[in-house]
């Protein structure tokens, strides 16, 4: 319980810091009446960091400005933090693409004006943009997997397109790769300076966006790479399963799972007045407002400071914004209490989680390829891979969000072998159900990394209550 507070409290003070740093009326669309306590944005920005002042974790404008995750001024990280005596084996990134334009439109309303060509003289700005283009430009096809090779290595349409990622999207992929360059490669030494196509690692879904998100966080990452040792792999599914995506349990929990996100929403009078409200306004039925999923949309104008839409009718406002973040932030709390997105979770992520600690073993043994092993995904990747990892308390995948797994070797030992999980800079490591209690009888900041395989090969099927230990009797169990 002390260290669920303590991660709480380390994900609380991460969050006020970036919110500090934000000042309010950076967003017309906040009254500044919201500030609470009377305190002014100002004077909130000189105070220390204080968990007394850290709003509720329900306020939903400050959840939302999290999940923006508007770049700021170098955040402060705990990747590679370790004792002298280890040694960095390898790294496991999984990353949520940057900042993109919405999936979705309201009805009958413009859709928000924003610029998806990069260019210097717009925030946010990143040193590295200018030159990010410039290598882009020079990319050839020989470099992805099919169908990759069709789409285009950078955004630049002067309206986004729907989906595309935003000059947000690539900074904050920028300063991701640029973060753990510092960290990884001029700390710790992951890659030689002469490293080789086979030590990296390289896969994405096939959306611009996420083929984009990891070429920017490569670039930050290897700044100027050679083309010739840049190899993406095509992942067609967004759970990362590969060869073992058929399995009907994780289906079936799936549905349980969307069947109490129904009925939770029926039973919030306040959320289907407000689609009520927001259907008047844009003037079609409540159903088909509800069917385009206007939170999307809302979000982009929330994140990018454009207004909500009006008509003749009236506007969209913070208040409904308010009430569908609300009822979000809701449906999250139900989710964890019912366990049904658990099992989902367990079966969703075994095949990645499998393969990822396939890749750690391999390492172990000195094998010195995929070093660096990049995912660049999407929040319905990283969700149930936190999920099945136990973080429950872990905050929904923000744009750019990153998710590490770090393979480290004690030299005292050297057979010893240990993992660290990062969840946005944040070590979660012992919040994992797979070494909660460790650190109760080991001084060593790490997990052993027989934790992790022990429970993927096996605990992960025994914590969803059958008689199942592997992935195959799990998936294909009777009356479930
Ligand atoms: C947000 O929009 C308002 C009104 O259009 C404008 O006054 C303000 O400067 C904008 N803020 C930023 C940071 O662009
Ligand atoms: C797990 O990984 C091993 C190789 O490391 C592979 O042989 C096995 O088929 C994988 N299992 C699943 C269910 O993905």
């Amino acid at each position: 319980m002390l260290f669920r507070n303590r991660f709480l409290l380390l994900l609380a003070l991460a969050a006020l810091l970036a919110f500090v740093s934000l000042s309010l009326q950076f967003f017309h669309l906040i009254p500044v009446s919201t500030a609470k306590n009377g305190v002014s944005s100002k004077s909130r920005k000189r105070i220390m960091p204080d968990p007394v002042t850290e709003p509720p974790v329900t306020d939903p404008v400050y959840e939302a400005l999290l999940y923006c995750n508007i770049p700021s001024v170098a955040e402060r990280s705990m990747e590679g933090h370790a004792p002298h005596h280890f040694k960095l084996v390898s790294v496991h990134v999984f990353i949520r693409h940057g900042d993109r334009y919405p999936l979705y439109v309201i009805p009958k309303t413009k859709r928000p004006e924003i610029d998806c060509t990069l260019v210097a003289n717009r925030k946010p700005y990143h040193p590295k943009l200018e030159a990010f283009v410039s290598h882009m430009s020079k990319g050839s096809g020989a470099s992805f997997e099919s169908p990759l090779n069709s789409l285009p290595l950078y955004p630049n349409h002067p309206l986004c397109e729907m989906g595309e990622l935003t000059q947000t999207g690539v900074v904050q992929h920028l300063q991701n790769g640029q973060l753990l360059r510092d960290i990884y490669l001029k700390k710790h030494k992951l890659l030689p300076n002469d490293w080789s196509a086979d030590q990296i690692y390289l896969e994405t879904t096939g959306k611009s966006r996420t083929l984009q998100s990891g070429l920017a966080l490569l670039y930050g990452f290897l700044p100027d790479f050679d083309w010739k040792k840049i190899y993406f792999r095509h992942q067609p599914s967004a759970l990362f399963c590969s060869g073992s995506c058929y399995c009907p349990v994780r289906n079936q929990y799936l549905e349980k799972e969307q069947r109490r996100q129904y009925l939770l929403r029926l039973k919030n009078s306040q959320l289907e007045k407000t689609y009520g409200e927001m259907a008047k306004i844009v003037d079609v039925p409540t159903k088909q407002l509800r069917a385009a999923n206007p939170i999307d949309s809302m979000l982009c104008h929330f994140c990018h400071n454009v207004s909500f839409p009006c008509t003749r009718n009236g506007c969209v406002d913070m208040e409904h914004f308010k009430v569908i973040k609300t009822h979000q932030i809701e449906d999250e709390r139900e989710r964890r209490e019912k366990k049904l997105y658990l099992g989902y979770s367990l079966l969703g992520a075994h095949p990645i989680l499998n393969q990822t600690i396939g890749r750690m073993q391999r390492a172990t043994e000195g094998r010195k390829e995929e070093l660096f092993a990049l995912y660049s995904a999407h929040d319905v990747t990283l969700s149930p891979v936190l999920s099945a990892l136990g973080l429950s308390e872990a905050r929904f995948p923000r744009f750019a969000a990153r998710l590490i797994f770090e393979l480290w070797q004690d030299r005292e030992k050297p057979s010893e072998h240990s993992v660290r999980i990062l969840y946005n800079g944040v070590d979660v490591t012992f919040h994992t159900s797979f070494c909660q209690d460790h650190h109760k009888h080991s001084p060593k900041p790490m997990c052993p990394l027989e934790n992790l395989v022990r429970f993927v090969k096996r605990d992960m099927f025994v914590a969803l209550g059958g008689s199942s230990t592997n992935y195959y009797d799990a998936c294909h169990r009777e009356g479930f």
